[in-house]
């Protein structure tokens, strides 16, 4: 089959272009990879092309030693995806060690995988072992309500995930885990990879403070629809914080408790701490 007519191609392309009619991929913002069954790739194995050279990875990922993925390609832009693939995103095989990654298909006008590639692949070793190999999808973007929020909530997981569930009654059940933030780092680095990658070992979602979101999924659909339920959610909290400086009601500690007895998922309890009085622009939580 054609490499543009596999189901994980076409399902990968869709989700770039959901994500650029939300607004969340201005110029080249952003990246998308995905890990491939062992069935998808002896489906294309005949149209890959020949072995190029071996490149440094820029991080090690021994947990994807032989793996393949397709990734979106460094400074492409997503509004470009859906009308010339082969020219935006490629397919890359890792060598036996996970420290090198070869090209073995598409950025057919040149380029190489996104900058971001160490935080991608380093997230799916984590995420490969902690879910069994479910998952198989990271994403990142540029969304904006949540990178307005990093300017005005402290760097601080439970305060995150906390807001974040107050702002819509799905949230704890969309996330249970909760959601976790990484303070300002220089991007595209190992060292941005491995403090994204701790945060991945117990959340789906992980906040890059002024810059942007990382989420992981088992397909297209749940990654996304996760990574577009937790900006929604800040999208109304952004409004909120606009019109006042504090909430004169909201959903409670005990609230969440019987939420997630009645959707059977179990809301860690340092999630669902008693709040101190608290108004945008006060200091601390
Ligand atoms: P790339 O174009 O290299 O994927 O970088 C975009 C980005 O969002 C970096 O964080
Ligand atoms: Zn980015």
């Amino acid at each position: 089959m054609r490499i543009l007519d596999t189901k994980f191609v076409r399902g990968f392309i869709k989700m770039a272009d959901d994500g650029f009619q939300q607004g969340w991929h201005e110029r080249n913002g952003g990246n998308l990879s995905y890990r491939l069954k062992p069935e998808e790739v002896e489906e294309i194995r005949p149209r890959l092309n020949e072995s190029g050279e071996w490149t440094p990875i820029g991080a090690a990922v021994p947990g994807l030693a032989g793996e393949y993925f397709l990734v979106t390609g460094s400074g492409k832009y997503f509004r470009n995806i859906i009308v010339d693939p082969e020219a935006c995103i490629a397919i890359i095989e890792l060598d036996d060690k996970g420290e090198n990654y070869r090209l073995r298909w598409g950025l057919v006008e040149g380029g190489v995988p996104t900058s971001e590639l160490p935080t991608h692949l380093m997230n799916h070793e984590v995420k490969k072992r902690v879910t069994n190999g479910a998952h198989r999808v990271i994403y990142h973007a540029h969304t904006t309500n949540i990178i307005a929020l990093t300017f005005i909530l402290p760097l601080v997981d439970e305060v995150f995930t906390r807001e974040l569930w107050e702002a819509a009654t799905e949230c704890p059940v969309v996330f249970p885990q909760g959601v976790g933030v990484v303070n300002w780092m220089v991007p595209g680095g190992r060292e941005i990879a491995v403090a994204t990658s701790k945060l991945m070992e117990q959340y789906d979602v992980a906040i890059w403070a002024h810059h942007g979101m990382f989420c992981s999924g088992e397909n297209f659909d749940l990654t996304f629809g996760l990574l577009h339920t937790v900006e929604k959610s800040a999208e109304i909290l952004i409004k909120v914080y606009s019109v006042v400086p504090k909430k004169l009601q909201t959903i409670t500690a005990d609230n969440f408790r019987a939420v997630g007895k009645a959707f059977h998922v179990e809301l860690p309890e340092k999630f669902l701490f008693e709040k101190p009085e608290f108004k945008i622009g006060d200091e601390g939580f």
